[in-house]
C-alpha cells in the first residue's frame, strides 16, 4: 500500500483530534483524477464536520477534512478527456467524500478547472470554497445588478473579502460591516463604506438597499430586514432564521449550499489573472499545524483566508 502524509480525525471533537499520520494514497474511479495537494485551504465548514455538525455525509472515520484544493494532476481515470498529468489545477471537492489536508486528494474531473495562471498554489487554494460562495451568493441567488446597492455581512471574513471584490467589478455601490481593525484594508479592497459593528447599528444607517449578502446570522440577519427595499434580497449562507418575518417585510429570503462549478472556477481564475480580485490571506501554515488554522477560525474574526502550505 502506497501511503502518504495527511491530517485525519478519528472522532468527532475538538482541535485536538486533528492527528498528523501515515494513510493510504486514495484510488481513482475512471472519472476522477488524483491530484498532488500544494495547497489548501481551511473553512468554517472544516470545523462544524470536526465538531460533528455532519449534514453533509455519513461518514466512516478516519476522516480527512479540507475542501480547497490547488495542486498538480498526478493521474488521470481512463475515462478523463480534458485534464491530463502535470496540469496545475484547483477545485472545491465534494463536502462529502475526503477531504484536502493530505499530499494526495481524489476528484472528479467534472469539479476541477485549471488554477490561476498569475496565482501560486497558495493564492489559488484560498480561492475555490469562498469564492464560488460568494459568486452563487452575490449574483446567482443575490441577482445582483450594476448600480445596485448591497451590504455584506461579514465583508471581512474568507467569503466577505471575496464578496466586496465580486461586488465591485460588477459595478455595486459596495457597504460591508466588520469591525475596527478591518476597516481600512476593505475600503482598499473597494468597499464603498464599512461599517463598524461594534460601534454603530448598520439597522440605523442604511435603508432601501437591493440585496443583504450575510454570513453571520442570527441578530445580525433579523436586523438586515429592516434595511432592504421592499422586494429586496437576503441571501444567506448559514440559513434564513425567521423566514416569516422576511415573508412579512415583503423581501426574498434565500438559503443555498453553494455548489462546485467549475465554469464559476473559471470566472474567478480569470478575474484573478485580470488583477480585478485577489485572494486575502492572513496566514500560511504547514500542514502539521493545521489545527492552529481550526482554533483560529473557532474564534469568528479571521481575515480572509489561512493557507495550509502541503508540498
Ligand atoms: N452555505 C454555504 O455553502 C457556505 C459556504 C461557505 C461558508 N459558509 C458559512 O458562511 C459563514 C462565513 O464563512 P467565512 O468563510 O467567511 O467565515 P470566516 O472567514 O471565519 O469569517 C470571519 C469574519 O466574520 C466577521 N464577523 C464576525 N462577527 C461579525 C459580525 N457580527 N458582523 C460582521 N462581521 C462579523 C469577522 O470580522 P471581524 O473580525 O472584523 O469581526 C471575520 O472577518 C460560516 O458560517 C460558514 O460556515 C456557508
Amino acid at each position: 500500500m502506497k501511503t502518504m502524509k495527511a491530517v485525519l480525525i478519528h472522532q468527532y471533537g475538538s482541535p485536538e483530534e486533528l492527528k498528523y499520520e501515515d494513510t493510504a494514497i486514495p484510488e481513482i474511479q475512471p472519472d476522477e483524477v488524483l491530484i498532488k495537494v500544494m495547497a489548501t485551504s481551511v473553512n468554517p465548514v472544516d470545523i462544524k464536520v470536526r465538531q460533528g455538525h455532519d449534514k453533509f455525509a455519513k461518514r466512516t472515520f478516519p476522516v480527512i477534512l479540507g475542501w480547497d484544493v490547488s495542486g498538480v494532476i498526478e493521474k488521470v481515470g481512463n475515462k478523463v478527456d480534458d485534464f491530463t498529468v502535470g496540469d496545475e489545477v484547483f477545485a472545491r471537492p465534494n463536502v462529502a467524500r475526503n477531504g484536502t489536508y493530505a499530499e494526495y486528494v481524489a476528484v472528479q474531473a467534472k469539479e476541477i478547472s485549471p488554477k490561476p495562471v498569475t496565482l501560486d498554489h497558495l493564492q489559488s487554494a484560498a480561492i475555490p470554497l469562498a469564492g464560488l460562495t460568494a459568486w452563487q451568493g452575490i449574483f446567482d441567488h443575490g441577482e445582483l445588478q450594476a448600480g445596485q446597492k448591497i451590504l455584506i455581512q461579514g465583508a471581512a471574513g474568507g467569503v466577505g473579502t471575496f464578496a466586496v471584490q465580486l461586488a465591485k467589478w460588477k459595478g455595486a455601490y459596495v457597504i460591508g460591516t466588520a469591525s475596527q481593525d478591518h476597516i481600512q484594508f476593505l475600503k482598499e479592497l473597494g468597499a464603498d463604506e464599512v461599517i463598524d459593528y461594534k460601534k454603530e447599528k448598520f439597522e440605523e444607517v442604511l435603508k432601501d438597499l437591493d440585496v443583504v449578502f450575510d454570513t453571520i446570522g442570527g441578530d445580525t440577519q433579523l436586523k438586515s430586514l429592516q434595511v432592504l427595499k421592499p422586494g429586496g434580497i437576503l441571501v444567506s449562507t448559514v440559513g434564513i432564521n425567521d423566514p416569516d418575518a422576511v415573508k412579512a417585510k415583503g423581501i426574498i429570503g434565500k438559503a443555498y449550499m453553494a455548489q462546485s462549478v467549475p465554469a464559476n472556477l473559471e470566472q474567478l481564475a480569470d478575474l484573478a489573472d485580470a488583477g480585478k480580485i485577489k485572494p486575502i490571506i492572513s496566514e500560511v501554515l504547514p500542514l502539521e499545524e493545521v489545527r492552529k488554522a481550526h482554533e483560529t477560525i473557532e474564534k469568528g474574526h479571521t481575515k480572509g483566508k489561512i493557507v495550509i502550505k502541503v508540498a
